[in-house]
């Protein structure tokens, strides 16, 4: 029998349990997640999800001051080690698995969060910008992923942070939802070489969460219009509705799930719901 028949078959008995669900109270047992982006909003609400379930971190995003006070106050729960780097540094993935690997010895989850959140009209983007957002949030987690599978053993996961702009075409999204989009294909195309490994790859693809990269956007009537009110749902997702996602998809509990893509949207992305107020309103015209 071949040693993937084998696995295979242990993997069916229910022999193989998965790495990243060891006892917590063995410091060496204790799973290990690399967060790009950790140093605020989706990116910080994961690692301050993971460092609560037991789970050892390790932080990369380009602030220092926001990873080391991150660091500070997750260090009664976890062991954070971080890394200031640009995600598109041809040499940060190798460097933030080497970090793993030396603090920890082991990785069990990447979670691919840093993002580029520039919009603009196809029609009136530019190259740099082009080159900008699809070397942030394409290019480098596709990076991520290949240097990750170096260090992981089956049990683990790869978990990027797509968005609903890559289900879907949004207004103005142009390269960001081509990126994201992008995004989902990259997943499932690890998801079907690495799953059988029991490596698996998913997408978290959340609708609007107020976060840095949003904020300015946020009381924008036009912004309202195109998200809250088109929403069947009685709030706003949070990080914290991201972070928990995240965290299902890396754990025990969501370990048969591969090469999917999770909405987190309140249901904006699976239905036509208009808010009253937004039905009701009077049409303005362009030029009235
Ligand atoms: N907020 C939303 O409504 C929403 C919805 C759907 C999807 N998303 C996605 O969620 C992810 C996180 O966004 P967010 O809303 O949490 O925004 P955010 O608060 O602005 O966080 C972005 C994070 O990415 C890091 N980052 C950006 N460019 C980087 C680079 N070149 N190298 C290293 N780190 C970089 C930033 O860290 P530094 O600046 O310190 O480097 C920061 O930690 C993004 O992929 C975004 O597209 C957000």
């Amino acid at each position: 029998m071949s040693e993937w028949a084998r696995r295979k078959r242990a993997l069916s008995n229910g022999l193989y349990t998965g790495e990243a669900n060891n006892n917590m109270n063995d410091q060496a047992q204790r799973p290990v997640a690399l967060i790009t982006g950790a140093s605020s909003g989706i990116g910080e609400a994961i690692a301050r999800k993971f460092a609560k379930e037991g789970w050892r971190i390790v932080a990369v995003a380009r602030r220092e001051p926001r990873l080391q006070q991150l660091q500070q106050e997750l260090s009664e729960l976890t062991d954070l080690e971080y890394l200031v780097a640009d995600v598109t540094d041809k040499d940060a993935p190798k460097r933030a698995v080497d970090l793993a690997l030396h603090a920890f010895d082991r990785l069990d989850c990447l979670v691919n969060n840093a993002g580029s959140g520039k919009w603009a009209p196809p029609g009136e983007t530019d190259d740099d910008t082009i080159d900008e957002v699809l070397n942030i949030s394409l290019k480098a987690p596709f990076r991520f992923g290949r240097e990750a599978l170096r260090a992981m053993q089956p049990g683990s996961s790869i978990i990027n942070i797509g968005s609903v702009f890559g289900l879907l075409g949004g207004l103005d999204g142009g390269i960001y939802c081509t990126a994201k989009a992008g995004m989902i294909g990259m997943s499932q195309a690890f998801a079907v070489q690495y799953g059988a490994k029991g490596i698996r790859s998913n997408v978290v693809a959340p609708g609007v969460v107020k976060t840095e990269m949003t904020a300015a956007a946020w009381d924008f009537p036009g912004f309202q219009r195109t998200n809250q009110e088109l929403t069947p749902f009685d709030r706003d997702g949070t990080v914290d509705d991201v972070a928990n996602t995240v965290f299902f998809l890396a754990s025990k509990e969501g370990s048969y799930i591969n090469g999917q893509t999770i909405a987190l949207d309140g249901g904006w992305s699976t239905t036509k719901y208009v808010a009253p107020e937004a039905l009701l309103c009077e049409r303005v015209m362009p030029g009235e």
